[in-house]
């Protein structure tokens, strides 16, 4: 203001002079991105105003040490599956944190009760991935049943000659109905988004009952039940207990939470009661299946095949794996999320997330941390 009390506009210097000030002024960030999330999210990150970001350069997974020493006094950080989030990196990370962003939708490498005792947000990527997942359950459930593991290893050795077609050569149990055949159990441990996303694309094989084991805690949902029976054209859609589950399944998909209340819940009980023709399927985490008993379920024949897309001990499965060494066990290295779409969405909703809780907005995902204790 003037003497006069009439507006003046600044020269040019002085406009850069205020601008600079009031940059030195403003609060600044630190923000730990365990890895690079390439140039569109990156570029949303760079652009906010206030955020210092120290980011893993490397392409791999980010090592503990080098995040050890830099979330020392970071706000906000942003991590992978990959990057253990547990009390003594909270630690290290000081007072000053307020957000641990995870790029996926399970968050079984975050210790909760230490980021809820310290007053922390922690944001997810629930629902962005829904489809991805789905789509790549299926994709277990067929190459499982259908030999497509021996079948294209067959080939890619250069030992097709070796096979020539026969009337039961590399045959295995149908996932559609036939008319002899008109009945498909499915079974889901786990009922969530991607369990209930599977299902409907499982439906054009003609499937015709749904079978679900979900938190013990949980009431039964009979009106949503009934209406998704309804939606399906199945003949029923009902929750049962383990052993049911295990006993009736056609094909088992494990869609479940990992974490201690889930470890092992697959284990040689659980398999010894399956049909003999059952596929297993597991895209949730390796932790659900004891791979022992897995291993030898397969070798003795309690169950056709598996499809995983998550191991126990991952990504040290090597090829003296007991699974790995099962023909009728196919695996892929944890790319049920992995499409183009689909892990720019999940990158975006990290940054999203780490942004809206350092401006103290509503995050778009957020973990409810109320009631942990
Ligand atoms: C997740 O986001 O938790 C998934 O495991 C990614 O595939």
């Amino acid at each position: 203001m003037s003497s006069s009390g009439s507006s003046v506009t600044p020269s040019v210097p002085t406009q850069r002079l205020m601008s600079v000030a009031s940059h030195l002024n403003s609060p600044r960030f630190k923000v730990v991105v365990c890895r690079n999330l390439g140039p569109d999210v990156m570029s949303i990150l760079e652009a906010r105003p206030g955020l210092d970001l120290v980011v893993w350069p490397q392409d791999s997974a980010c090592e503990r040490p080098w995040l050890m020493e830099n979330i020392s006094g970071a706000t906000g950080v942003i991590v992978m599956l990959t990057d253990k989030v547990n009390a003594e990196l909270l630690d290290k990370a000081g007072p000053s944190l307020k957000v641990v962003s995870t790029m996926s939708v399970g968050y079984d490498h975050i210790d909760l009760k230490e980021a809820a005792q310290r007053g922390l947000k922690v944001g997810y990527t629930p629902d962005v991935l829904t489809d991805a997942v789905a789509d790549l359950s299926v994709m277990l459930a067929l190459m499982a049943g259908r030999n497509g593991g021996t079948g294209v290893d067959l080939v890619q050795r250069g030992q097709w000659a070796t096979f020539s077609w026969a009337p039961f050569g590399l045959c295995g149990p149908q996932l559609s109905t036939t008319a002899a055949s008109p009945t498909r159990k499915i079974g889901f441990l786990g009922f969530g988004r991607i369990a209930q996303a599977t299902l409907a694309r499982l439906v054009p094989f003609g499937i015709t009952h749904c079978l679900y084991f979900s938190n013990p805690s949980s009431l039964p949902n009979h009106a949503r039940d009934a209406a998704l029976a309804k939606q399906h054209k199945l003949q029923g859609v009902s929750k049962v207990d383990l052993d049911e589950l295990s006993r009736e399944s056609d094909v088992l998909f494990i869609l479940a939470p990992g974490g201690g209340e889930t470890y092992h819940i697959v284990n040689e009980t659980l398999l010894r009661k399956m049909k003999r023709t059952s596929i297993l399927v597991n895209a949730s985490r390796g932790t659900l299946v004891d791979s022992d008993a897995l291993a030898k379920a397969l070798r003795e024949g309690w169950i056709w095949g598996a499809g995983l897309d998550v191991v126990e001990g991952e990504p040290n499965v090597t090829i003296d794996h007991p699974l790995v060494k099962e023909p009728r066990c196919v695996i892929v290295p944890h790319i049920a999320s992995a499409t183009l779409e689909t892990r720019l969405e999940m990158a975006t909703r990290a940054a999203q997330n780490l942004i809206g809780a350092i401006l103290g907005r509503e995050m778009p995902s957020e973990v409810n941390l109320s009631d942990i204790s």
